[in-house]
């Protein structure tokens, strides 16, 4: 049998130690330092030395991340220093911080007098607790928490988490090191895993905990492998032949020199007031963190003063955990009801057994649309998990299937609701659309209801006062049908209805005549053209100067419009075919509403309306800004890439990759001369695809 020689075994030792300084700067600093296949060379010769030569396997080889065994259970492991949890102080207000404060000088016996205690605050990150044992430097075995005293034993799974080194980075290490962290995962990886999932068929994690926390106990470690793991170090268990720095942060600090992850948003906070500063502080950011967190946590910072403050049962009294409002609780899901939105949008919406979810009692939820019903498998009777982050509308994650009673019917919006429940029209969902739409139009009142709230809303025509309760009560009654009634509105009809006042009435009433003098973008907005957002609202009123010119307008027209697509153009062609919003538009009118019109930014009916111009290069007299207002004049629109949609590339001296881009793609090229002759003429004389331009290209 062939043995491996010295130069092989110094051969692997370089390549392990060279794949160890590129993962921690890869894994730990962010920061890259060769491509990845430079990397993936250096990692298969060492793959292939160890093939060859089972005597330089080592188990802290880098290569040994990649997972390997199967496992039939996990060992237990028990801890040299238990690992402790931690007091929770449930009061989410900054007296949470205050009690800590006062409960640690109480027991260190400090008076009024005494100055602040300095803490280490730090995140509390949701995922699983760790234990990392290295020996001489070396990672031994990785283990989870357990009942606090002994853990299993996950060695094999933690490896494959590229941002826990293998080998600590030091040149001399302690006989033992104990580094104790959270595995997590990082929300965007938690998504792009998802989303893979879907597209390939299989089961998605529920949030990022359970995806750190499943991953680390599955028995086949290609599975931990497979999943986007990262880590964050907090704190020590054993420690053999290495002296403490005097505080928690600078012990933080030496973790981060020998090649641990420790997370960069950590504050040394003194006194009860600045951890309640860190506390709101870290609130106001939470949701832009790329990870999940539910509050932070305080450590007392001098090591002397935790050792004297001890533990009570299986908590240190040094360190709290400071939370922040649950976003996400468990709930059942009693039933879906659906809601019929401004444009017949039919919304599925979870009916739920009342929860309290990020500081707020949620009874509904959203589901969005059959597919998301799908992709999540979520069933009536179902236990769910419902989330509210922020101020953002309260949704379902998704059912716990361990609690699933029996055999629960999938969900089929189309079937439950045939029909608009509002209305009674059909609903449909086009085939190339997510959503099941009530085909009611303004017949619906569900509809009719959306489309006033819309009119009336703050950015269109801004009518204060008028309230869904109000709107439900005009359209039930009938008293409004189209946005037109509403100019027809008396104190009379308003004072009778419910919670109206004849107060509340006048005021309505002049905030309704108050509106009638409006701005072009505002009543654009207003009609709730599907697709029309109120900065498509604001183009179109600058580019047409005028509602009629906007009315007469064809899908070509529409698309010379700066940011108007074919989309947003049949939407709006399609609205402007419809009689009856021509008969609103018309009474809306009639009723005094008004805006000043002023002329067209650009003709419409120019000789380029519809054609899409790139500029590139330097003209010979043109200026840029002069060649894109004689083309926007005559209806043409100027872009700035090149793509199959391009009519025409203009360009001049130092033209670079667009003309390139023009020339592969076939689109035609022009010269200054030429486009001027387009401008004074709507075609080019001899055809354009035999000339040579200035740039002495050919086309
Ligand atoms: S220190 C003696 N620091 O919270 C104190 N724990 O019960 C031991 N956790 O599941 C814990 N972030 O994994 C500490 N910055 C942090 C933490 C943290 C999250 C977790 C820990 C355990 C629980 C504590």
């Amino acid at each position: 049998m062939l043995l491996a020689s010295p130069e092989d075994f110094e051969r692997a030792r370089s390549l392990r130690s060279e794949i160890e300084r590129l993962d921690h700067h890869y894994y730990v600093l962010d920061a890259p330092l060769v491509p990845d296949a430079e990397y993936d060379r250096l990692f298969r010769e060492l793959q292939a030395l160890e093939a060859r030569f089972p005597e330089l396997q080592q188990q802290n080889s880098p290569t040994q991340r990649v997972g390997g065994r199967v496992l039939e259970a996990f060992s237990p492991v028990r801890h040299a220093v238990p690992m402790l949890s931690i007091r929770t102080e449930t009061d989410t207000e900054s007296t949470g911080a205050m009690a800590f404060d006062a409960r640690v000088r109480r027991e260190l016996k400090l008076t009024e007098s005494d100055p602040p205690v300095e803490y280490a605050a730090e995140l509390k990150f949701d995922g699983l607790a760790i234990n990392l044992r290295y020996e001489n430097g070396v990672l031994i075995c990785a283990a989870t928490r357990g009942d606090g005293e002994t853990g299993e034993d996950v060695t094999e799974n933690v490896r494959t988490v590229g941002q826990i080194p293998l080998r600590l980075r030091m040149p001399v290490a302690p006989a033992v090191l104990e580094v104790r962290g959270e595995i997590y995962m990082k929300r965007a990886d938690f998504n792009r895993f998802n989303a893979r999932a879907l597209a390939a068929g299989e089961k998605n994690l529920v949030n990022p905990r359970n995806g750190a926390a499943g991953s680390i106990r599955q028995l086949d470690s290609k599975i931990a492998a497979s999943r986007p793991l990262s880590f964050f170090a907090y704190g020590l268990g054993e420690v053999r032949g290495w002296s403490l720095p005097p505080t928690h942060a600078e012990v933080l600090d030496a973790l981060t020199t020998i090649g641990l992850p420790v997370c960069a948003e950590r504050a040394v906070c003194r006194g009860a007031t600045a951890l309640a500063d860190f506390h709101a502080r870290v609130a106001a950011r939470r949701h832009e963190l790329p990870f999940d967190i539910d509050g932070v946590v305080y450590k007392v910072n001098s090591l002397a003063l935790q050792e004297k403050l001890g533990f009570v049962t299986r908590e240190p009294r040094w360190a709290v955990a400071h939370k922040y409002p649950a976003e996400e609780a468990l709930t059942q899901l009693l039933g879906i009801d659906v809601q019929v939105g401004r444009t017949g949008a039919i919304t599925p919406v979870a009916r739920l057994a009342p929860v309290f979810v990020g500081g707020v009692t949620v009874t509904n939820a959203t589901l969005h649309n059959q597919d998301e019903i799908d992709r999540k498998d979520v069933r009536i009777g179902d236990t769910v998990i419902v989330r509210r982050a922020g101020d953002v509308i309260p949704e379902v994650v998704g059912p716990v299937l361990d609690r699933r009673n029996g055999d629960l019917p999938r969900f089929n919006l189309l079937e439950q609701f045939r029909v608009c429940p509002v209305c009674g029209s059909h609903v449909v969902r086009g085939e190339d659309e997510a959503v099941a739409r009530c085909t009611g139009g303004l017949y619906c009142p569900a509809q009719r209801k959306q489309a006033l709230l819309h009119f009336a809303s703050r950015r269109a025509m801004d009518i204060e006062g008028l309230g869904d309760k109000l709107v439900d009560q005009l359209v039930d009654e009938n008293i409004v049908r189209t946005p037109a009634d509403l100019y027809k509105l008396g104190v009379l009809a308003l004072a009778n209805l419910e919670r109206m006042g004849e107060k509340s009435a006048i005021n309505l009433l002049a905030a309704i005549d108050h509106s009638r003098e409006t701005s072009l973008a505002r009543f654009i907005f207003s009609l709730g053209i599907r697709n029309v957002g109120e900065a498509t609202a604001k183009d179109l009123a600058r580019y047409f100067g005028s509602l009629d010119c906007l009315l007469d307008a064809d899908e070509a027209a529409l698309t010379a419009v700066p940011d108007v697509g074919p989309i947003v153009a049949r939407c709006i062609v399609e609205f402007c075919h419809e009689a009856h919003n021509l008969q609103v538009i018309d009474d809306l009118r009639a009723a005094g509403v008004r805006w000043p019109e002023g002329a067209p930014q650009a003709s419409v009916t120019g000789r380029l309306v519809g054609k899409v111009v790139v500029l590139t290069g330097t003209l010979p007299t043109l200026s840029r800004d002069d060649a894109k207002a004689l083309i926007e004049a005559e209806g043409g629109k100027v872009s700035g890439s090149v793509s199959k949609k391009t009519d025409y590339v203009v360009a001049g001296t130092e033209a670079g990759s667009k003309l390139e881009k023009a020339l592969s793609l076939g689109v035609v090229v022009l010269d200054e001369a030429q486009l001027q002759q387009l401008l004074r003429e709507g075609t080019l004389e001899r055809g354009a695809d035999a000339t040579t331009t200035d740039n002495g290209v050919t086309q």
